[in-house]
C-alpha cells in the first residue's frame, strides 16, 4: 500500500499548508469542457428517453464554474439551481465562459471529443454537433439576443425572466418549494458525496414525476494512487487519514451501491453505461470492506446513469 496518500492527508492538518477554498477542481474551468459535458449529457439522455422537456434543471457539484448549467440554459433551460459544498465558481469566470459558450453554439461547433478530453464521460459514438436535437430554427430562438441578455441578467443577479441560483454549501431547504425539476445532472460528483442516500432523497423531493436524472460517476482514484483502483486498498480508518481535513474526497461506494441508492430514492434506472478497466489491485490486497464487490463493479472505472423519477421515496 502506498504511504504517500497518507502523508498528504495528514499534511492537510498543518495550518498554512492547506486551504480547501483555494485551488480549482479542474474541469468546468473552460467553456469547451462545459460545452462538451452538457452536449454529451443531452445526447445520452435523448438516446435513452427521447426528447426531454427541460425548463427547470439542477446541477449537483458544478465546480469551478456553473458553465455546464449555462450550456444547459442555452439549449432550453430557463431556471437553474447549482448546488455545491465549496464556493469554486466565481462571477467573472461564469461570465466569460458564458460568452464563449454562446460562440460555440452559434458556430455549431462539434462536441469536443476523446482526443481533447480523453477521460470525459459519457463517451459518444458521434461527436458532430447534434443538429437533430437542436435544429437551426430552435437554436435561433434559443440564442436570440433577448434570451441571451436575460440569462446574462440572471447571472448578474439583475431582474430577469430566467433564474440562476448558486447555493454553497447547499441544503435541501435552499431549493424552492415545489421546484419540480425536469432534469437533474452531475459530472464527476457522486463519487465524492459523503451521504449518498440522503443526498438522492433530498434531490428526489424536488423532481417532477417523470423528470430525468443523469449522473456521470468516476470510480478511479483521482490520481491519489498510481493504480486507478489503488484507493480501495485503504481500510476505512486509514482512509479517514488520507482524506484529512479535505471537505470531500472519495466515498468509495461501488457502482451497485450507487444504483441502489438511486432506486431507493424513487428513481427507475433506465440505462447504465460503464467504462471498464482491468483492476490493478489483487483481491487479497483490497481492504475487507471492498472484497464483496461483484466482478463487474470491480472492472467499472466510470459509469453514466440515466434514471427517471417515479415517486417520492418512502
Ligand atoms: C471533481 S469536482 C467536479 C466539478 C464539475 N462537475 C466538473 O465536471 O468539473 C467535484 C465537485 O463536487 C462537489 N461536491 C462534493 N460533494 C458534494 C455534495 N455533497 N454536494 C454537492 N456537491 C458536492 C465539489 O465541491 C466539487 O465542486
Amino acid at each position: 500500500m502506498q504511504l504517500f496518500p497518507l502523508f498528504k492527508g495528514i499534511a492537510t492538518y498543518i495550518p498554512f499548508l492547506y486551504d480547501a477554498t483555494r485551488g480549482q477542481t479542474g474541469g468546468s474551468v473552460t467553456a469547451r469542457y462545459c460545452y462538451s459535458v452538457w452536449l454529451r449529457h443531452l445526447r445520452t439522455m435523448s438516446a435513452v428517453c427521447g426528447l426531454v422537456p427541460m425548463r427547470r434543471a439542477a446541477e449537483l457539484g458544478p465546480g469551478d464554474s456553473i458553465g455546464i448549467g449555462l450550456a444547459a440554459m442555452l439549449t432550453g433551460v430557463d431556471h437553474l439551481e447549482s448546488l455545491d459544498v465549496v464556493r469554486y465558481a466565481v462571477a467573472a469566470r461564469n461570465r466569460s465562459i458564458f460568452r464563449e459558450l454562446v460562440g460555440l453554439f452559434r458556430r455549431r461547433e462539434p462536441i469536443p471529443g476523446d482526443s481533447e478530453f480523453p477521460d470525459l464521460q459519457p463517451r459518444l459514438t458521434d461527436y458532430d454537433f447534434p443538429h437533430d436535437l437542436l435544429p437551426d430554427a430552435r437554436l435561433e430562438e434559443l440564442l436570440d439576443e433577448e434570451r441571451i441578455s436575460s440569462i446574462e441578467a440572471a447571472l448578474d443577479e439583475r431582474p430577469s425572466s430566467r433564474s440562476i441560483d448558486y447555493h454553497v454549501p447547499w441544503d435541501a431547504r435552499d431549493l424552492p418549494h415545489g421546484a419540480r425539476l425536469d432534469v437533474l445532472y452531475s459530472q464527476a460528483v457522486l463519487e465524492h458525496v459523503e451521504n449518498l442516500q440522503s443526498t438522492h432523497n433530498a434531490l428526489a423531493n424536488f423532481m417532477r414525476p417523470g423528470g430525468i436524472a443523469i449522473h456521470a460517476i468516476d470510480f478511479r482514484s483521482h490520481c491519489i494512487t498510481p493504480g486507478w483502483d489503488g484507493h480501495l486498498q485503504y481500510s476505512p480508518a486509514l482512509w479517514r487519514l488520507v482524506k484529512g481535513r479535505r471537505p470531500y474526497l472519495l466515498n468509495r461506494k461501488s457502482p451497485g451501491e450507487h444504483l441502489d441508492a438511486l432506486a431507493r430514492a424513487g428513481f427507475e434506472v433506465l440505462a447504465q453505461i460503464r467504462t471498464k478497466a482491468e483492476p490493478t489491485v489483487a483481491p487479497a490486497a483490497l481492504a475487507i470492506a471492498f472484497r464483496d464487490w461483484t466482478e463487474a463493479d470491480r472492472e467499472t472505472a466510470a459509469m453514466t446513469v440515466v434514471a427517471r423519477f417515479k415517486a417520492v421515496h418512502a
